[in-house]
């Protein structure tokens, strides 16, 4: 876990806890022993401690958290004051990341020498909670009030470059930063330094409660539904109003106060779900991906041009190819804007617009992309039009190339079959805008290779995004959650609540957007193109016919003009419409039905419920691997409040026995629909073997046996 070499009057005393040196029980321990060891020596004047070049230390071990390994001794507030205790200098030399707790412990170093390249954070926020062991006492009182505020709220990286100059760094280098910290302690020896403490630095700033009445302004107006941010100011405040350990004494409770809360839970839910959904249970790390230098895409539409950018955006080349000259010419003016755009906006260079631009190559012949290593087909939502073109594919493409489509509701299945290598076909189902939203659905058909899946798992995560496989089925994850969702708002549209009424409450909940804001943005046309084809695949599913009856008024939303509310031209801010509440009300007198007043819990547990019940469905199927990737599929791609969780992880923090329960209320309601409300089979088998993973992993181990 460490090393320690001696270089004359100097110990490097080197933590090796790969990848990144998070300072788990392990670490600690051998980080005090080898201190000890280094104050022991009396051969020893100074130490150095380093880290490697990814990272110095990228903090805790998060796994921890869970169990209670990260309170076992020494904790990490015992390893920072065996640093800041040690009689013999102790010189941090930073490289690479170095973050929460790792910054912390190099903020109780007497000194701190940086790489230029070097990054650091006290990211803590972003699980909900704020730096435990000193950091938001230490830190303000190197780099300042509003620089450590600004950190300490957000829990962004800063580049140490950027910080050259304040007393946070005593030196900063281009080159080897283990050297540079050496010559700094000898000069140190040399000099007969004293070894300062940081909790000695006096912390002043003119008017710091002013200043702290607007931070907590600005903080709490960004971060709704989330404690953590507000509470990283108090934290800093008692920074400027407190002695030292008074200091550390507030911050230690408001840490514990906040480990506690819903949303650390989910946030820290949200933080391992991410990493769990690229592993795939029986595609091991061993096997080897493809190798991806050149992409393709089929169609350069709103999707096509959206993908297209996203592997630009990577620096891989892709080829752009479109059956019509005038379309393949609007496709990429169209990415030009969206280019253009983000030079407006600052986000972009204009040379590197031009960059990006050239490694797009727009054509309209296939056997230009005949040598490309993945083609991602994104034309028309049509079989016929998805079989013309992979049967093509199928002729042209080189040997080993990946056949990936982009189509939200085709069989993949069918469509592989159109080719004589199914084994190279996949789904890739992008959200719209495809170059922005970061979630992926890697549709696994049944023939699908494994060397296949772990190729696009491994580019998807190079382009940024996150992705979750997903089994073949309609609609997959998101989409075939999102139907029973948008179908339970309008059950409640029916009984008696407003359009306004449901998207407020879920918004207030936390949501993005309400289901009927949604639907205007994407467009209410999908959904009924999708409504009439299950008309005639299941004739006895109740379905509301309001959607329908806007639908033929041409009211499909933003595009429109109007849709469930009514746009002004320019602007998308929705407008309530009486005509959409005539039609509703049209509608509940011609089902008979007197309007009751739906209470805003009862709308939000049913919009739920409604996703957390067809979730299970999806993990019994075995269509989604565990209940955390579809809770990965909410949060990235839906606008399901991170601080929630997503919907699998909130109906288990609600208790499932609870949900089930609350479920059999809304089956009985007047109205209510029991079929629609009949628990899942594997969330009654959950209710009993207490979650949802333990009840699906019952489901595996059967189909195993
Ligand atoms: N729009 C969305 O929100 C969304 C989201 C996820 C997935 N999808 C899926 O992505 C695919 C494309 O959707 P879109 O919204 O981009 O459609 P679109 O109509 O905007 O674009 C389709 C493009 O494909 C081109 N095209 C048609 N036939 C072709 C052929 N034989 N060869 C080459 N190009 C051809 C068309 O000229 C057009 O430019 C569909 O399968 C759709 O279901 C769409």
């Amino acid at each position: 876990m460490t090393t320690t070499q001696r270089r004359g009057a100097i110990a490097v005393l080197r933590m090796k806890n790969p990848p990144l040196n998070s300072l788990g029980l392990a670490l600690r321990k051998a980080l005090v022993a080898a201190l000890d060891r280094a104050v022991a020596d009396k051969k020893v004047r100074a130490i150095v401690l380093v880290g490697d070049e990814r990272a110095f230390s990228a903090g805790a071990d998060i796994r921890e958290f869970s169990s209670s390994g990260s309170n076992m001794e020494p904790n990490l507030l015992a390893v920072i004051g065996t640093v800041e205790r040690s009689p013999k200098p102790v010189i941090a030399a930073i490289s690479g990341v170095c973050m929460g707790g790792g910054l912390e412990l190099a903020l109780a170093c007497h000194f701190r020498v940086a790489a230029e390249s070097a990054r650091i954070a006290l990211p803590e926020v972003k699980l909900g909670l704020i730096p435990g062991a000193g950091g938001t006492q230490r830190l303000p009182r190197l780099v300042g009030l509003e620089t450590a505020v600004n950190m300490i709220a957000s829990g962004n990286i800063v580049p140490a470059k950027r910080l050259g100059g304040t007393p946070l760094f005593d030196a900063m280098t281009a080159d080897d930063v283990t050297a540079a910290a050496l010559a700094f302690a000898n000069k140190i020896v040399d000099e007969k330094r004293v070894a300062p403490l940081v909790r000695d630095r006096k912390l002043s700033y003119p008017q710091a409660d002013a200043f702290l009445h607007f931070a907590r302004n600005a903080v709490a107006s960004v971060s709704r539904g989330m404690p953590a941010p507000v509470k990283c100011v108090d934290a800093v405040a008692a920074a400027v109003s407190q002695p030292f350990e008074a200091g550390l004494a507030t911050e230690r409770s408001i840490f514990r106060e906040l480990m506690v809360t819903p949303e650390a839970g989910a946030l820290q839910h949200a933080f391992f779900a991410e990493r769990a959904a690229s592993k795939i249970a029986d595609v091991p790390e061993r096997i080897k991906p493809r190798a991806i230098k050149q992409v393709a895409v089929i169609g350069a539409g709103t999707m096509g041009g959206g993908i297209a950018m996203n592997f630009a955006n990577a620096g891989i080349p892709v080829a752009l190819l479109e059956v019509k000259k005038d379309a393949l010419e609007r496709g990429i003016a169209t990415i030009r804007k969206n280019y253009e755009g983000n030079v407006k906006k600052g986000k972009l260079t204009a040379a590197k617009l031009e960059e990006r631009m050239a490694l797009i190559r727009p054509t309209l012949r296939y056997e230009d992309i005949a040598k490309c290593d993945l083609v991602i087909e994104a034309v028309f939502e049509d079989i016929g039009v998805k079989e013309q073109v992979f049967r093509q594919l199928d002729k042209v493409m080189k040997k080993g190339a990946i056949l990936a489509t982009n189509t939200s509701t085709l069989d993949i299945d069918r469509i592989a079959k159109f080719t004589r290598r199914p084994k190279d076909v996949i789904g890739t189902h992008f959200f719209s805008p495809a170059n922005i939203m970061k979630l992926l659905e890697v549709v696994r058909g049944k023939a699908t290779g494994k060397d296949v899946l772990a190729t696009v798992m491994g580019i998807a995560k190079k382009i940024g995004k996150t992705a979750v496989v997903s089994g073949v089925c309609d609609g997959f994850i998101g989409n075939r959650m999102v139907e029973q969702y948008v179908r339970q708002g309008l059950f409640m549209l029916e009984e008696g609540a407003s359009v306004q009424q449901v998207d407020k409450a879920i918004e207030k909940f936390g949501f993005a957007m309400g289901p009927f804001r949604m639907g205007d943005l994407a467009g209410n046309d999908i959904g009924w193109h999708i409504r009439k084809r299950r008309y005639i695949e299941h004739p006895q599913m109740k379905y509301s016919k309001i959607a329908d009856k806007l639908c033929e008024l041409g009211r499909f939303g933003q595009k429109t003009g109007s849709g469930w509310y009514r746009y002004e031209a320019g602007r998308r801010d929705a407008i309530a419409d009486p005509i959409v509440d005539e039609i509703i009300a049209a509608e509940r007198k011609t089902l008979g039905i007197k309007p009751r007043k739906l209470t805003d819990a009862e709308i939000v547990d049913r919009l739920l419920y409604a996703l957390t019940n067809e979730g299970a469905a999806l993990l019994g199927e075995g269509i989604a691997q565990r209940a955390s990737d579809i809770d990965i599929v909410y949060l990235t791609g839906y606008g399901f409040p991170v601080y929630r969780g997503g919907p699998m992880f909130y109906a288990q923090q609600q208790g499932l026995f609870n949900v089930v329960r609350r479920m059999q209320e809304f089956a009985a309601n007047p109205h209510g629909d029991p079929k629609f409300w009949r628990p899942a089979p594997l969330l009654q088998r959950a209710v009993v073997a207490g979650s949802f993973d333990a009840a699906a992993a019952k489901r595996t181990r059967r189909s195993r046996s």
